[in-house]
């Protein structure tokens, strides 16, 4: 059993919450997972007991034994969803139930217990209402919220642990990339991939992203400001970048990006844009596009635009790729139309700004 269905939340306020004046300086240029707010979520499980002990409490250490399973096998998985100010000052966040469903896909791939999504969707809204003076304002403001779990069993044989602590922490942010909405340049990784066939790669685990910590240091090396990998079978085809998913719009107005065929992390936000792009009439394939069809594309003009989606990064152009042969532009490398008005369609929805044809947004406040 998971138990949790109907866990209810202790709230226990911070004593000692930042003051307005400190907020307010923290909250003016907030950058990306820099600061914190001054709560947290904490939900324990144990097996045959399943989740219990829910409480809203101030963010603060948590004291973890040396044998803690996950310090050891990495046994940890995350989310990240955001929560945005509306026009008449409410508080939604963005499809939240995706979410809930991809954290216990993910729990499931990495053998932890699935989070009832009562608990889920009530942990975020917990947190939101007690910190909700740290969601900044302004057009690329919001507060970031990452919910994630981990095997917190004293063990150090390999099995799945018989212990898990979940946690919900906040972080108010501005853009990802420090740039602010200008095109990004990528390295086509020679030697890492991400993940193999029957990996992990469309988990959102931890192990994930140490895995790539190489790769993206060799993209900076290059000065680059993302990795992109390749498929680890062929070394051929186009996977992901480092955080975000792919898109390339093409001269008939159409676009592709790769498919879901376990390696890559199924991106809430490239569903989103799928989606919004065939209500507007435009083709979208889910295919194999190889980084040949790409550089080839990109010289003839079929290739007229690229972007990397994600929640951090929302819609990004993509606007130089680098490789060991070389490197090539995207058109000219600046910001391409069509992004751009993806981009504004979407984060009009997601501010409650503009009609929201799927229902994405929920609200919170
Ligand atoms: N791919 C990876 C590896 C990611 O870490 C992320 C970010 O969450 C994404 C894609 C985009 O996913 P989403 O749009 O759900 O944020
Ligand atoms: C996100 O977009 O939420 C991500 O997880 C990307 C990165 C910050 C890990």
């Amino acid at each position: 059993m998971s138990g949790g269905d109907n866990l209810e939340f202790e709230i226990r306020p911070n004593p000692a919450p930042v003051g307005d004046a400190e907020r307010a300086a923290l909250l003016a240029n907030p950058g990306f997972g820099r600061i914190f707010t001054d709560h947290m979520v904490t939900v324990r499980y144990a097996d045959g007991k399943g989740w219990y002990d829910a409480r809203v409490e101030a963010r603060a250490p948590i004291p973890m034994d040396p044998a803690s399973a996950v310090l050891h096998y990495a046994q940890e998985i995350f989310e990240g969803l955001k929560a945005y100010t509306l026009p008449d000052g409410g508080v939604a966040m963005f499809r939240p139930d995706a979410n809930a469903a991809r954290f216990n896909q993910s729990a499931e791939r990495m053998a932890m217990p699935a989070l009832p999504v009562e608990t889920f969707l009530r942990s975020l809204h917990e947190i939101i209402e007690i910190d909700r003076g740290w969601i900044p304002q302004g057009e690329e403001g919001s507060l970031y919220l990452r919910p994630f779990a981990y095997a917190s069993e004293v063990f150090l044989g390999v099995r799945p642990a018989t212990e898990y602590l979940y946690l919900v922490i906040a972080s108010p942010v501005g853009p990802y990339f420090s740039g602010g909405v200008k095109p990004v340049s990528i390295w086509v990784s020679p030697d890492y991939t991400r993940a193999a066939p029957g990996g992990t790669g469309a988990a959102k685990c931890g192990g994930n992203y140490a895995a790539g910590l190489s790769a993206q240091a060799e993209a900076a090396e290059h000065g680059c400001d993302q990795v992109v990998y390749l498929d680890a079978v062929e070394r051929k085809y186009i996977d992901e970048l480092g955080g975000m998913n792919v898109f390339l719009v093409f001269d008939d107005g159409s676009l592709a990006t790769p498919p879901l065929t376990g390696t890559i992390l199924p991106g809430i936000t490239r569903d989103s844009v799928i989606k919004l792009a065939r209500r507007a009439g435009r083709r979208v394939e889910e295919r194999p596009i190889s980084l040949d069809e790409w550089r080839e594309g990109a010289a003839s003009g079929r290739v007229r635009e690229a972007f990397a989606c994600g929640t951090a990064a929302v819609i990004t152009p993509i606007g130089t790729i680098r490789s060991l042969d070389g490197e090539f532009t995207v058109a000219d490398g600046g910001s391409g139309e069509v992004t751009m008005a993806l981009r504004k369609e979407l984060v009009d929805i997601q501010r409650g700004r503009a009609e929201d044809p799927f229902s994405w947004v929920h609200r919170v406040l």
